[in-house]
């Protein structure tokens, strides 16, 4: 009887452990000792009898090793993952040694009590992570947090930039890449370079828009998390007279009388259809800051024959060279030729197409708006797009 109980008890163990062992074959630390790696590695072999044998005649070390082994899973330095995993072994140790030696109840809840601990921490980090990810669910709403321990001291809110809210008055052009690299992370963006003038500091210095170092304005732009936000996060929130009033200032063009209903025009998840305003010339953002920068358009279309069963794709080098400058999408998106090598998996990764569509441009959702010309169909002028050569797709 009590040889079963124990071994559904191991096996248990056994299994719920088993993910994470795939993970950490050996724990790999400077302090493993032999008991710990022999412990483990018969964990992994699933090796009952050799187990066994080891916790019969190791009665005396083994509270020894399990206090240390919950010391060295809470070390500096030690990853998530692999804290788990060594909590989770001293679990089973905790364990095998009351089934086989008993009096081991005060040593499991010792570990028990650290597991909860840390579960309940990965829970609250998770939870966190949510939030922000929650705080980005507009298309085109970015949290910016990279110097979060600074902010917190200063008592404000990380930064909710709404990317939309911007191309309302300005072209991609305007900022891409002179004032930002068309990379999320890659501009270290912070207040000294703002208050210099510098990044979201070039425009928000008090003329053109609020100013940075404005104390009564802190919270417009520290705002993620709090229900002031809650408008940016939809485009029928829209303040209709300020977009008109800005938009008189800077000298961009808003024709909020053309909006049917009086409303922006939104794709079936509710994110702006951008093509629809410009096509029904509601806006006309301005192109470059001072003037010095005229769209070079690039009036063609390329064709894309998909081998597969999906409607093939058409990309206009004219819709999209009149808001981007070429040097954002060539060379280092696209080679400037029909022989790139495009496909939806790199997309998805936030590569070719998918550097802005998904991101800041209408997402891979809408498959129809890209795989919009049935088989067969021919366009005519279109350039076709002929992909990798073939020796070099390997
Ligand atoms: C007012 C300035 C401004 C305008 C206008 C603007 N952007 Fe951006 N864009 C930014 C900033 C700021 C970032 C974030 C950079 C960072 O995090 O370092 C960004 C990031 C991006 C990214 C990176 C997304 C990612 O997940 O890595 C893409 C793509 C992008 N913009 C495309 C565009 C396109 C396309 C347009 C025009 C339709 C445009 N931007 C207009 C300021 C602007
Ligand atoms: C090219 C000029 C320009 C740049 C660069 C720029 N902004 Fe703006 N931003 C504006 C203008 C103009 C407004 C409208 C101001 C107003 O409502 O009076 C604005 C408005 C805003 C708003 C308020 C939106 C709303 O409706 O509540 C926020 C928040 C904001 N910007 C954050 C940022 C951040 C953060 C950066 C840098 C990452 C940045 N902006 C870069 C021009 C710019
Ligand atoms: C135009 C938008 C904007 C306004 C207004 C603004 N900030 Fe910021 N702030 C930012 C951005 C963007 C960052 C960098 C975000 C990041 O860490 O990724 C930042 C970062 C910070 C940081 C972190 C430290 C650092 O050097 O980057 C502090 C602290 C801060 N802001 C305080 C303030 C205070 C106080 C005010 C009002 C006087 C204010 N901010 C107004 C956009 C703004
Ligand atoms: C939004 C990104 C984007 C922008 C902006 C852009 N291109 Fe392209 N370009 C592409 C794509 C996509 C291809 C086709 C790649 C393929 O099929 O392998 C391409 C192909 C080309 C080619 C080879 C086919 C052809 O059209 O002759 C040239 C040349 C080219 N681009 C020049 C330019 C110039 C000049 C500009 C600016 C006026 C520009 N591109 C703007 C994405 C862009
Ligand atoms: C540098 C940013 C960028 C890249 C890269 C990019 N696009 Fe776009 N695309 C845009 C923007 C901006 C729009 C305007 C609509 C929007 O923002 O939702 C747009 C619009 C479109 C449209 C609508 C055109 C119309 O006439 O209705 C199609 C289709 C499209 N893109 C396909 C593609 C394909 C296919 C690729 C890759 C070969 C691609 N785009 C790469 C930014 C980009
Ligand atoms: C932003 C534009 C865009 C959107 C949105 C989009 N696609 Fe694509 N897709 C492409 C391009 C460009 C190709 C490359 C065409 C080729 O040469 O095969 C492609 C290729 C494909 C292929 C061929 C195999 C492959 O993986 O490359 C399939 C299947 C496909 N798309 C399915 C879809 C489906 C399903 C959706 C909607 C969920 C979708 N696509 C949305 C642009 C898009």
């Amino acid at each position: 009887m009590i040889t079963r109980k124990l071994t559904a008890n191991l096996s248990l163990i056994l299994l719920t452990s088993f993910a994470l062992l795939t993970l950490f074959p050996l724990l790999g630390l400077a302090e493993d000792t032999p008991f710990r790696i022999e412990f483990v590695s018969n964990y992994q072999s699933m090796n009952f009898k050799a187990q066994e044998n080891l916790i019969k005649k190791s009665k005396a070390i083994m509270p020894g090793e399990i206090k240390k082994l919950l010391k060295d899973a809470q070390a500096k330095g030690v990853s998530l993952g692999k804290m788990m995993f060594m909590l989770d072994a001293a679990n089973a140790m905790a364990y095998g040694y009351d089934s086989y030696h008993g009096r081991g109840k005060r040593l499991i809840k010792k570990v028990e009590k650290i597991l909860k601990k840390e579960i309940k921490k990965e829970e609250a980090r998770t939870a966190k992570l949510m939030k922000w990810k929650k705080e980005e669910r507009f298309l085109g709403n970015f949290v910016m947090k990279t110097h979060d321990k600074e902010m917190q001291k200063e008592g404000v809110a990380p930064v909710l930039y709404p990317h939309w809210v911007h191309r309302i008055w300005y072209e991609c052009s305007v900022c891409h890449q002179e004032l930002f690299v068309m990379k999320r992370w890659r501009n270290q963006i912070s207040h000294k370079q703002i208050n210099e003038g510098k990044q979201c500091g070039t425009c928000h210095d008090g003329k053109i828009a609020f100013a940075a170092d404005n104390k009564a304005k802190c919270d417009l732009c520290h705002v993620a998390g709090k229900p002031e936000a809650e408008r940016l996060h939809n485009a029928k929130k829209l303040d209709h007279e300020n977009i008109a009033k800005v938009a008189k200032r800077l000298g961009s063009v808003w024709n909020d009388d053309k909006l049917e209903n009086g409303e922006i025009p939104v794709d079936e998840h509710g994110f702006i259809d951008w093509l629809k305003l410009k096509k029904a010339g509601i806006f006309e953002p301005l192109t470059s800051l001072n003037g010095d920068y005229t769209p070079e358009v690039r009036d063609n279309e390329i064709l894309y024959i998909s081998k597969s069963k999906i409607k093939n794709v058409l990309f206009s080098h004219n819709v999209h060279s009149s808001w981007i400058r070429c040097s954002s999408c060539h060379p280092a998106v696209f080679k400037e030729n029909l022989k790139n090598n495009i496909k939806m998996v790199r997309m998805t990764k936030g590569q070719n197409c998918g550097l802005c569509h998904g991101k800041v441009s209408f997402t891979f959702a809408d498959c129809d708006r890209c795989h919009s010309i049935p088989k067969g169909e021919t366009v005519e002028g279109a350039l076709l797009h002929k992909g990798p050569d073939k020796k070099k797709r390997k």
